[in-house]
């Protein structure tokens, strides 16, 4: 059997940030499926004597890669409940992505996600009937990692249970049911790549310090009232009232990880020049364009399609010197993976 998916990475507006086991969050969280940044993935499966351990080789842009091999391998064991096949097979798993690997941008969503929906493709190949096959690999895909679940979506993606949101789900993630206003269904994403390489701290062990984190309650709390919030906002498309929750989101993300013991701090004094610089420029422009973070130094730029012309020639004359040699990445709401 073979198969081959591209899925895209996503920028989170409300944060994942705490989780229990097994991979399951701590609160809801809503993103945007993103477009350029993207990883193919391309399985390829031969049956084999069953073995205690799942056999797999990874090849990354095409050469063996032995250091991604413990994720994986971890991944196949956690999902072996729901694929228990895997254990019959012999995996050659070849991927790339589309952004360069030490730009500091994760790939364990768009990684994580397009190897699900591969496993996702087998599953079926093999006669197990799925009523919901996208639903199945996010479910895949969360055991992988969590932000992996919303990349199985286009659009804007909900993972974790919340109230007002009857479909919404701890186990899986699923496309956000209320309505849009068609100023988010072409939000720009522009990628501000201020630090690259590997993080000190990973999203893993930043998780894990939530547990005991004196403010966790309060903050799980807070993600929900923000939802709840953002549902109005999402609907008419009240602009400043997106950016409010988006920044506040961001900057609480990273409160949470100065005040965990241990703390830690991701942002760069580059990255702070960067959001004075974003205030500055919408406080004189009235220019809907706000910032978010992941758990890293670069900086997500988001606004409206509409004014991308002046966004983009303010992010070139005023926020590229912050940027490790300049770079940046323009993307843009996608439409969520595709099978190649
Ligand atoms: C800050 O999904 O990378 O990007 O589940 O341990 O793999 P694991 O963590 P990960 O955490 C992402 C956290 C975040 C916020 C978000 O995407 O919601």
């Amino acid at each position: 059997m073979e198969t081959f998916w591209k899925s895209p990475s996503n920028i989170a507006l409300i944060k994942y940030w705490g989780k229990y086991d097994p991979q399951l969050p701590a609160n809801p969280s809503i993103s945007f499926t993103l477009s350029a940044c993207h990883t193919e993935t391309r399985v390829a499966a031969l049956p084999c004597e069953k073995q205690n351990d799942v056999q797999f080789e990874i090849y990354f842009e095409g050469i063996k890669t032995p250091a991604f091999a413990p994720k994986i391998a971890a991944f196949f064991k956690r999902v072996a409940h729901l694929v228990p096949w895997v254990y019959d097979y012999s995996f050659s798993i070849y991927t790339q992505n589309s952004f360069p690997h030490s730009s500091g941008i994760a790939s364990s969503a768009s990684g994580m996600s397009a190897l699900a929906l591969c496993l996702t493709d087998f599953h079926q190949e093999l006669g197990n009937d799925l009523d919901n096959p996208r639903q199945f690999a996010s479910e895949l895909a969360r055991l992988g990692s969590g932000s992996a679940a919303r990349s199985v979506y286009g659009g804007l993606v909900v993972w974790g249970k919340h109230n007002d949101l009857p479909t919404s789900s701890d186990v899986f993630a699923v496309p956000y049911e209320l309505p849009v206003h068609a100023e988010f269904n072409s939000f720009q994403d522009v990628v501000l790549l201020v630090e690259k390489g590997q993080k000190e701290t990973s999203s893993t062990a930043g998780h894990g310090l939530m547990h005991g984190h004196p403010f966790a309650e309060r903050r799980f709390q807070q993600a929900h009232e923000n939802m709840k919030r953002l549902m109005p906002i999402l609907k008419t498309g009240d602009l400043e009232g997106f950016g409010e929750i988006v920044e506040s989101e961001a900057l609480t993300l990273h409160a949470l990880m100065m005040t965990s013991q241990p703390n830690f701090i991701l942002m760069k004094p580059n990255t702070l020049a960067i959001l004075e610089h974003i205030r500055q420029f919408r406080k004189e422009t009235k220019i809907p364009a706000y910032f978010t973070l992941d758990a890293g130094a670069n900086v997500h730029y988001l606004f409206p399609e509409k004014d991308k012309q002046k966004v983009m020639t303010f992010v070139t004359e005023k926020l590229l010197a912050y940027c490790k040699n300049s770079e940046y990445i323009c993307d843009f709401v996608g439409q969520g993976p595709k099978s190649l």
